[in-house]
């Protein structure tokens, strides 16, 4: 299951165009959930209602982003700390839509106040349908490490679906998240940065096939550039290659001697410079040969 990026109930109540087309996908990515952010309950309602429109197998509501620029307004992350809002809004949720409603979020605001399984249990009476922790508070944002004896503890406390989140880097650290939590589905974030293929990987090990390991570099450079045509289509050439530049540097993390190709990565601005810079990384590793 693929999930979209976090998108505002208030951008896509206001039809908001960029707002929208954050609201595309492609029908073989489904299942597909798609997450919204707001502490408004009627404009949440609406909210659900437009992703249910828009095909969505399921809307996931955020509880977890801790940016400033969300937190600020008592969104994401913020709405742990007001358990009587965060009521209304999963009630609100709920009964707008017929799809499943599920809410990812974090441990508790700050270690003094962890309240996920306060959380937790208001969802699951409130008819949301599924949970994902990542847990960690959001005073620590990425610092130290997650804490999956939450996951556990959450997965004993209630009965519906618990996926689990945290600093999954390998497919035994799957293995390990579902030996020690219990959790019904593990949801992989940073790792897939620049290696998608970890998703295929994680799947093999979980059914009990060896890990393919990692593809070897053509294989990672074709799987790139597919990606960049299929930016090139959702957003047009010249804007899919400026965000390109970030995807080619997760790409090619640990590369022999990529670093001194750096500075070329940020110059991108054609499919055909991607293609370019590919073929003179490759050239001067095969001269090294
Ligand atoms: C660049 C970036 C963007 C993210 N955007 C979202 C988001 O829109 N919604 C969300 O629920 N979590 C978001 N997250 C958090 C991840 O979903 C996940 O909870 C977190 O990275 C921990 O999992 P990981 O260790 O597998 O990365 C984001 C994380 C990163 C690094």
């Amino acid at each position: 299951m693929v999930v979209t990026e976090m998108v505002s109930v208030e951008g896509m109540v206001r039809d908001n165009r960029k707002t929208m087309s954050m609201l595309r996908f492609r029908p073989e990515e489904r299942p597909v959930s798609m997450q919204v952010f707001g502490r408004n309950p009627e404009t949440l309602s609406e909210a659900c209602r437009i992703v249910a429109d828009a095909g969505a197998d399921i809307v996931d509501i955020n509880l977890g982003c801790p940016a400033k620029k969300i937190v600020s307004k008592s969104g994401g992350a913020a709405l742990l700390k007001d358990v009587k809002l965060t009521e209304s809004l999963f009630i609100a949720a709920v009964k707008a839509v017929r799809i499943p409603v599920s809410v990812k979020y974090r441990s508790g605001w700050d270690s003094e106040s962890t309240n996920f399984i306060e959380i937790g249990k208001l969802a699951e009476g409130c008819g949301i349908s599924m949970l994902t922790l990542h847990p960690r508070t959001r005073s620590s944002g990425f610092k130290g490490q997650a804490d999956w004896s939450h996951i556990r503890t959450l997965k004993e406390a209630v009965s519906i679906p618990v996926i689990g989140n945290g600093d999954i880097t390998s497919p035994q650290d799957a293995v390990d998240m579902i030996d020690q939590t219990r959790c019904d589905l593990v949801m992989i974030g940073r790792a897939a940065m620049g290696a998608p293929w970890i998703f295929r990987r994680v799947d093999h090990v979980l059914k009990g096939l060896p890990d393919p390991g990692e593809p070897g570099l053509e294989t990672k450079i074709s799987i790139c550039l597919r990606f960049a045509r299929l930016m090139i289509e959702d957003y047009g050439e010249r804007p899919a290659c400026f965000k390109m530049r970030k995807q080619l540097i997760w790409f090619t993390r640990g590369w022999k001697g990529i670093s001194k190709y750096r500075p070329e990565m940020f110059t991108i601005e054609s499919y055909d410079d991607i293609v370019g810079f590919f073929d003179r990384y490759m050239n001067c590793q095969e001269q090294m040969v």
